[in-house]
């Protein structure tokens, strides 16, 4: 399957990605990455590794215009999955519909718990024990859609957002690679809104080292 990854800076998590596109047997290849901000320091990580890269800045478009723009460069790639990974602008129903169930972001918390900005600074301010990383299908409604696997690590005592920021990275690095490797290979297909995991395919959820049994 052919990938696109939609980033807006750093791009670790387009990193993890590339990584495991390389891998034998991986069922996707990265046929783009673009941004809608052409200083992201991860378009020149993936151009250096001979990625094909585009960016097409925001500024000054209405947003479904820009959308649409992204979307000819994606179509133009052979794009067949966007992955969102660190993309940060809010998208419209005509992008969401356009790419149904082809169109999936990872966010860092819990979902349904904390959708939007600042995840790890409201997860220490409610106290939450648990915090974490989720990817799903992306649905008009920001941070909503069908989960397709999570990852869990502890809260621990003296977390700064920092802290627990750097852990749940850490989690979504891991964790992306194996939710793109069950869309991929039609594992993860949506049924009224839920992700149905093919039969034999264990639901993945990763714990934090030391945590997990
Ligand atoms: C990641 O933590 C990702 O989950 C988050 O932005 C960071 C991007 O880091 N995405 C969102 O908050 C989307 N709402 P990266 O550029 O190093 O992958």
């Amino acid at each position: 399957m052919r990938v696109g990854i939609q980033i807006s800076g750093r791009g670790s998590n387009m990193q993890a990605l590339v990584a495991a596109c390389a891998t034998a047997d991986f069922p996707a290849d990265v046929a783009l990455v673009i941004s809608n901000d052409p200083s992201a320091a991860g378009l020149e990580w993936a151009a250096e590794r001979g990625i094909k890269t585009a960016a097409i800045s925001h500024k000054g478009m209405e947003r479904e215009a820009h959308e649409r723009l992204m979307d000819a460069a994606l179509v133009e790639a052979g794009v067949e999955l966007v992955c969102n990974a660190g993309y940060m602008r809010v998208l419209t129903p005509w992008f969401v519909d356009k790419w149904h169930d082809k169109l999936i972001n990872i966010h860092p918390s819990l979902l349904p718990s904390f959708p939007g900005l600042d995840t790890h600074v409201r997860a220490l301010e409610k106290g939450v024990r648990w915090h974490g990383c989720t990817v799903h299908y992306v649905r008009a409604p920001v941070d909503e859609g069908p989960i397709i696997a999570q990852a869990v690590v502890p809260v621990v005592a003296q977390d700064t957002p920092d802290a627990l920021a750097a852990r749940v990275l850490k989690a979504e690095h891991e964790l992306y690679p194996i939710a793109l490797k069950l869309v991929a290979s039609g594992a993860a297909p949506v049924v009224d809104e839920r992700v149905m995991l093919a039969e034999g395919v264990v639901p993945y959820s990763v714990c934090h080292p030391g945590v997990a049994s």
